[in-house]
């Protein structure tokens, strides 16, 4: 008996789908059909799968020409499937010519000519309305979401708003979309916004997006003080709009490992949190010279806060600050200690003063370690009394990770409500109230 296994997503079954399998069960007596898991195409980078897994099994199945359905969720798993299943032959649609040459070391390869004109990225592309959006901002962070979009879809980027014309027209030019200096008719020309200004303007920008119909995706600090974020979040509910906060970390798959390792119970009940990110800027760059909005905690105090709140929730006890200030009583490290009823945590940032940056969650039973750049989550490690017994789990953050929250707010938009918990208006508005207390305190 000549056995067969081929692999895919399968998502949107279509025609080439259809047709691959048909050919791949002629090519011997027994067809084995290994579909991915959303965690594994998440990790290869393939986001926005429409279909869930029992739904593309099902669509495999009902072809008629598979014999088994196995579910491929790791990379690697392809060479053990081979030997364990006693595979005679390995094949894929010839979009992957070459990939898999490493494979005829176990059995024979063949490559099937793939369906000219057809693909789930396509189907996908044509079922939803493309979300055109536009930048608001031109500065560093607005240059790494533009590439970062690319690899969503379901949305493109069409604009870019500054009111310096200049600016915008730089920024367009690379990036080859419109500039705009006038902002009613950027509005006017997109469905949704990311907000990458300068913090003060957040609040504004954002309000102005949402009285015109739009959804809003804002980089963090969405807002400087409670109410002003209070208000944003109830408009866009009752306006039926979607609005998120950019903390990227709330939406990487390593930070949600994280926190669902944390909670899971294995290291006991959490009873403290110690967040750190230090970032040794320039003395001339504006998050050291702007003496209303700049300084370490407005800068990255969103992060620091982000895995305490997620983890002890929005009922301090007591939260108090102490910083170290530069020559103009600008915050150069910020440490801002919380009391809970069940632990305390401590957030430090640094923009002049360098320290260690990791996260630290310690509980009953033991603790969870993720060294910097744990904002970016791909590696952490689980300890016990017994220190030779260490759980280690690492996850894939692709490049400027920015792809996890694009993904989730253009689900959002189109209805797939499931990511809300991982940011939710709830913990925006905590983290606003909190930095709100601190500027207050600093006397801003
Ligand atoms: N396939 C094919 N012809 C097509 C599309 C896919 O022969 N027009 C084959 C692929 O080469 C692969 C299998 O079908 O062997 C499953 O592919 P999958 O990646 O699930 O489908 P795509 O449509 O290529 O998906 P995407 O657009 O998301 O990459």
């Amino acid at each position: 008996m000549t056995k067969v296994i081929t692999y895919g997503t399968f998502d949107l079954f279509h025609e080439g789908h259809y047709r691959l399998l048909e050919r791949a069960k002629a090519l011997g007596d027994y067809l084995i059909v290994g579909v991915t898991t959303e965690k594994y195409d998440m990790e290869r980078g393939k986001l926005n799968v429409v279909d869930s897994l029992p739904v593309r099994m099902e669509n495999v199945r009902k072809t008629g020409f598979v014999d088994e359905i196995i579910i491929e969720e790791t990379l690697g798993q392809k060479i053990s499937d081979i030997q364990k299943y006693h595979i005679d032959i390995f094949t894929v649609g010839s979009d992957w010519v070459g990939v898999f040459d490493y494979i005829s070391d176990y059995c024979e390869v063949v490559y099937l000519e793939r369906t000219k004109n057809i693909s789930s990225t396509m189907l996908r592309e044509q079922r939803q309305h493309i979300q055109r959006i536009g930048v608001v901002g031109t500065g560093r962070i607005a240059n790494r979401f533009v590439p970062e979009a690319k690899l969503v879809s379901g949305v493109s980027t069409q604009a870019v708003y500054n009111p310096h014309r200049e600016s915008a027209e730089n920024f367009a030019e690379k990036w080859e979309i419109e500039a705009y200096s006038n902002a009613e008719a950027f509005y006017q020309d997109v469905d949704a916004v990311y907000v990458a200004s300068p913090h003060e303007t957040h609040y504004g920008y954002v309000k102005a997006a949402l009285e015109r119909g739009k959804h809003v995706l804002c980089e963090k600090p969405i807002a400087l003080e409670k109410a002003g974020a209070e208000e944003l979040f109830a408009y866009a509910k009752e306006r039926g709009l979607i609005l998120m906060e950019g903390i990227k970390t709330a939406y990487c798959p390593g930070f949600e490992k994280l926190l669902g390792i944390a909670g899971s119970g294995v290291i006991g009940s959490v009873r403290y949190v110690d967040a750190c990110f230090t970032k040794l800027e320039s003395v001339s760059n504006r998050e050291l010279t702007d003496k209303k909005y700049g300084g370490s905690f407005t800068e990255l105090g969103s992060y620091c806060m982000l895995p305490i709140i997620k983890l002890f929730g929005h009922k301090y006890e007591d939260v108090r600050f102490d910083a170290v200030h530069n020559g103009d009583g600008l915050d150069i490290f910020t440490k801002a200690s919380f009391v809970f009823p069940r632990g305390i945590a401590t957030a430090t940032c640094g923009l002049g003063v360098k320290s260690e940056g990791r996260l630290l969650i310690a509980g009953t039973e033991g603790y969870i370690v993720a060294e910097a750049p744990w904002w970016k989550t791909t590696y952490f490690e689980v300890h016990y009394e017994d220190p030779s017994r260490v759980d280690k789990y690492s996850e894939r953050f692709l490049k400027d990770g920015l792809r996890y929250e694009i993904k989730d707010f253009v689900n959002m938009i189109n209805g797939r409500n499931n990511s809300d918990f991982k940011l939710t208006r709830g913990d925006s508005i905590a983290m606003a109230d909190i930095m709100e207390r601190f500027l207050r305190q600093e006397g801003r």
